[in-house]
């Protein structure tokens, strides 16, 4: 299935492109911003990082009419040291678009689905090493427990982490949906939703990788350059939204007098995240959960 971008026109308006700018699109995936903002650019260039490389295959012919982009094969945390490499030190936009793409969750192969028996993968980045099967074949129940609860809020963490250690070796995605099967057996949505979701974002360490990024962010940023970033569920969204704000204000001790107030790093753009329209949730049922946030590097 084609990847149907989610929020097209609002991140690219909000990324407020200058066409001579310098841009980063963190998520390549399927190439729909990317494509939008190489058409927005003249001399400006786009650095558009995937650490998928069906991804990077796919939108590079997509994009091979377009000269003034460079793709990266490699995870976006790496961002500084990737761009540095290229003789970049700023930048005056990054966009994030979360989470996976259709492709992605399509290719059965890949272990993203509890609809199908497939592989215990889950990797975006086939040359990890770390699987989904390692992860439930060799976690401490500790380990284990915590990914569920912390990453999927599954009500049932203990209950499931001891039937998975009941039952190892587990193989396949059946193995573990039959699991959660049993224990969510009461549960009006699938069963398996939750403990998908939170063994997904251990197998790719998508909340480590999410703040590494963010934390570059700050030094990569010309003023007035933005971050632009989708989330897709509450982790996520929770971390964007907490760094912003920790980032636009400073905490000065009420009895010191200041005379040069400092300015903060950023200043928040979208008091409230913006929301999918009517239409797109129409058109597109991924966009349901998008979330999008966006801040802007102050000029000092
Ligand atoms: C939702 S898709 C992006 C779709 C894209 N914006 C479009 O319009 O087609 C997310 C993509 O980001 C990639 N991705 C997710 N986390 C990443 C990370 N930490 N580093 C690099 N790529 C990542 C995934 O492999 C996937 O291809």
């Amino acid at each position: 299935m084609k990847h149907e971008t989610v929020l097209l026109n609002e991140s690219i308006e909000y990324l407020n492109i200058k066409p001579n700018g310098i841009y980063v699109d963190g998520t390549l995936g399927g190439g729909g911003h990317s494509e939008l903002i190489l058409k927005k650019l003249e001399q400006g260039h786009l650095f558009a990082f995937d650490q998928d490389e069906y991804a990077i295959k796919k939108a590079s012919k997509r994009l091979e009419n377009y000269s003034n982009k460079t793709i990266i094969h490699s995870n976006f945390s790496n961002i500084k040291e990737e761009l540095l490499k290229r003789n970049i030190k700023k930048v005056d936009g990054i966009l994030l678009d979360l989470g996976m793409s259709s492709f992605q969750i399509d290719d059965e192969s890949r272990g993203f689905t509890y609809l199908k028996d497939t592989n215990l993968d889950m990797r975006m980045n086939s040359n990890q090493t770390l699987t989904a099967k390692e992860i439930l074949n060799t976690y401490s129940k500790e380990e284990l427990s915590t990914i569920f609860f912390k990453y999927g809020d599954e009500e049932n963490s203990f209950k499931i982490t001891n039937e998975i250690i009941k039952n190892r070796p587990l193989n396949t995605t059946f193995d573990l949906v039959n699991i959660c099967d049993k224990v969510n057996y009461k549960r009006k949505g699938h069963s398996a939703k939750k403990v998908f979701q939170a063994l997904r974002i251990a197998v790719n360490d998508e909340l480590k990788v999410l703040e590494l990024l963010l934390e570059q962010s700050l030094g990569l940023l010309n003023p007035e350059g933005r971050l632009v970033i989708i989330t897709f569920h509450s982790l996520e969204d929770r971390i964007v939204k907490h760094f912003y704000k920790d980032n636009s204000s400073i905490d000065i001790p009420k009895n010191i007098p200041i005379i040069n107030l400092p300015k903060p790093a950023l200043k928040i753009i979208t008091r409230k995240p913006i929301l999918p329209s009517k239409e797109e949730l129409e058109n597109n049922s991924r966009s349901k959960s998008a979330k999008l946030r966006v801040a802007q590097k102050n000029r000092v």
